[in-house]
């Protein structure tokens, strides 16, 4: 079975202008390394080694200059050209275009989750399990998510909404996705919606809510969405928190391939060297010994 990541880096960032205006959100720094640096990192936990980025054709040679083939982490990194922002399910159908994957992760690449129990069984989950899945983290803002409401013994998804106006539950549905060959089927079974978009809610309904599997994200593990200036500065101050006091790199992708062994200390170091004089090589150079 063919298997791999998708990471999504499309739409127009619209909450983020005019910074968005020339260039894409998700090579905006956070903190000391771009947003991309973060989502990819999932894929990289989660040991997903084939990945497909999607983006608007106008930064594919951003994306690419700064990923290049993914050799950097020991990844094959593929991309494809998502025409117009016309919603998730949209941008993860025109990956699926380019690498047809039967079984994937999709990652939204302006979000971020850091906590060892969460990764802990991400990849043996996403191998083990052919189910289309779903996570959720309680939110006290849920008018700015996909909302679930959930059975008493919250393994069941009883319905979902995309930004809510009336109160429905606190359970945000978060940017990471499995999903399996039946995306394309269930993705031209959907029309847009009132925002002019596709939206993954929909998808997701037409897999029917009783073959959806859900995982709660529980409250020791932090989840972001980026993509608003709030939550942009946030999450910022929150990866320079923990890096200064810890002393270890937060979703270093290049520090993840190393110590899963997919790139050995020379490739390393030569990186490092190349981006010699940023704090990030500083911190990537400590990694090695430790
Ligand atoms: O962060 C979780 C939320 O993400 C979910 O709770 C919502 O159900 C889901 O719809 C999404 O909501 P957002 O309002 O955050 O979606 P946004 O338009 O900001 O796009 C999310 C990511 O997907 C972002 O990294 C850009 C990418 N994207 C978006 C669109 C609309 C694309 O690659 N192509 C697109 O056409």
């Amino acid at each position: 079975m063919k298997t791999g990541g998708i990471l999504l880096c499309g739409g127009y960032g619209t909450r983020l202008l005019p910074t968005t205006s020339y260039i894409n959100k998700h090579l905006i720094p956070i903190y000391d390394k771009p947003m991309i640096y973060y989502s990819l990192s999932i894929l990289l936990l989660a040991e997903i080694k084939d990945i497909t980025i999607v983006c608007d054709r106008n930064d594919l040679n951003s994306f690419k200059s700064l990923l290049k083939d993914g050799e950097e982490f020991g990844v094959q990194i593929n991309y494809a050209v998502q025409d117009s922002p016309l919603g998730i399910p949209h941008g993860i159908s025109s990956a699926l275009d380019t690498n047809n994957y039967e079984k994937f992760i999709c990652a939204l690449g302006d979000n971020f989750i850091f906590g060892q129990n969460f990764y802990s069984n991400l990849h043996s989950f996403f191998n083990e399990n052919n189910q289309t899945t779903v996570f959720t983290q309680h939110v006290k803002d849920p008018e700015r998510f996909g909302i679930a409401e959930l059975s008493k013994d919250k393994k069941k998804i009883l319905s979902l909404v995309e930004k809510p106006k009336k109160f429905i539950s606190n359970n945000a549905v978060i940017g990471l996705y499995i999903f399996d060959d039946k995306f394309e089927e269930h993705f031209k079974n959907t029309k847009v919606s009132g925002r002019d978009e596709f939206e993954i809610i929909d998808i997701i309904k037409n897999y029917k809510l009783e073959n959806v599997q859900h995982r709660e994200i529980g409250r020791g593990t932090a989840w972001f969405d980026m993509g608003t200036t709030e939550s942009f500065y946030n999450s910022s101050s929150f990866v320079r928190t923990i890096q200064e006091r810890q002393g270890l790199l937060v979703c270093s992708p290049h520090e993840i391939a190393f110590r899963n062994n997919w790139i050995d200390e020379v490739l390393l170091v030569n990186y490092i060297k190349s981006i010699e004089g940023s704090e990030y090589s500083e911190n990537l150079a400590s990694i090695i010994n430790q």
